[in-house]
């Protein structure tokens, strides 16, 4: 049985379609906190169980049987996710699994300034520790994330950001295509994979060059002070730690923690992943003449 936990967010929702497609329902099952909002995958034969990483109690009795398990990390960042992380894991390690996999990001490292990428790091070397086979996916860069950061900026026509770095954006879409195959041919990757990425990497001036020429209007990239950025961003009323988690992204892109292009995605999915000139251009139309 392969159980993904997370299945009622994004990522672990589309893992388990991803699954579906590739194995019996009756050998998979969701792990979530809240069941009434899975009622469609138990329609479709999926098990589905109550789990809450905030209940390690209860994990046992979500994770009973499980063969392989999808840790998917959770919406949280520091200590809280740790320790969510290691109930998680240590649950699955109780169930007797063959393996965990878990949800990395590209950028882990202990040392960086994007908030998330120490408590990734840690809980790659929890995951080290324990004994236990592991598949670290280190998901690429959430494209759907750039478009968040860039959107306002695309509408008026002028991108306002910090310094940047290339970042090899990847949709989430392939990265749980990829969570899939990987959770269906056990064992193809084994440990902390390579980057998960798409085939290019872009800077902001990049992505405003490219969405100029998708839409025939002038959009400017403008460079501001990390300071003068998150005086702005604050007094626009986002609040405080959100702010600070995407500065810390700006300055772990200019050292180049997200700029890596590795082929082990396009192989999993044996076609080319879509890059973020690819997400523009569905995103982007031309401007009425
Ligand atoms: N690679 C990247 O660039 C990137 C970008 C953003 C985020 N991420 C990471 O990738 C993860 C998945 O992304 P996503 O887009 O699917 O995010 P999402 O839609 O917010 O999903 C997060 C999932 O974590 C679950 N969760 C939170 N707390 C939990 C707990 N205590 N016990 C069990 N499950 C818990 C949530 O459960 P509910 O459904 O019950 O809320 C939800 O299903 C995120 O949580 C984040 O760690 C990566």
């Amino acid at each position: 049985m392969i159980i993904v936990t997370g299945a009622t967010g994004q990522l672990g929702r589309a893992v388990v379609e991803g699954l579906l497609t590739r194995l019996p329902a009756d050998r998979i099952a969701a792990s979530v906190r809240d069941p009434a909002k899975a009622t469609e995958l138990a329609e479709r034969g999926v098990q589905v169980r109550a789990g809450d990483f905030a209940e390690p109690n209860r994990l046992a009795a979500a994770l009973a049987g499980a063969t392989q398990v999808l840790v998917v990390s959770v919406d949280k960042l520091g200590e809280t996710a740790l320790q969510l992380h290691h109930a998680a894991i240590e649950a699955a390690h109780a169930a007797g699994v063959r393996r965990v996999l878990y949800t990395s990001h590209m950028g882990a490292r202990r040392d960086s300034p994007f908030a998330p990428a120490p408590d990734h790091a840690a809980t790659e070397a929890f995951l080290a520790e324990g004994g236990v086979p592991f598949t670290s996916l280190r998901h690429g860069f959430y494209a759907e994330s750039a478009l968040h950061l860039i959107g306002h900026g695309l509408q008026i026509g002028e991108i306002r950001a910090p310094e940047d770095g290339p970042v090899s954006w990847t949709t989430r879409a392939d990265l749980a295509e990829a969570d899939a195959i990987v959770l269906a041919e056990d064992g193809r990757l084994d440990g902390i994979t390579p980057p998960l990425t798409a085939p290019e990497a872009f800077t902001m001036a990049d992505l405003a060059a490219i969405a100029s020429e998708l839409t025939g209007r002038e959009i400017k990239r403008v460079t501001v002070s990390d300071d003068e950025w998150r005086s702005a961003r604050v007094a626009q009323g986002a609040p405080a730690p959100m702010v600070d988690m995407l500065l810390g992204m700006y300055r772990a892109a200019r050292r180049g923690d997200f700029a890596a292009i590795d082929p082990t995605l396009e192989a999993l999915l044996g076609r080319r992943p879509h890059t973020m000139r690819d997400i523009l251009a569905v995103n982007l139309k031309p401007a009425e003449a």
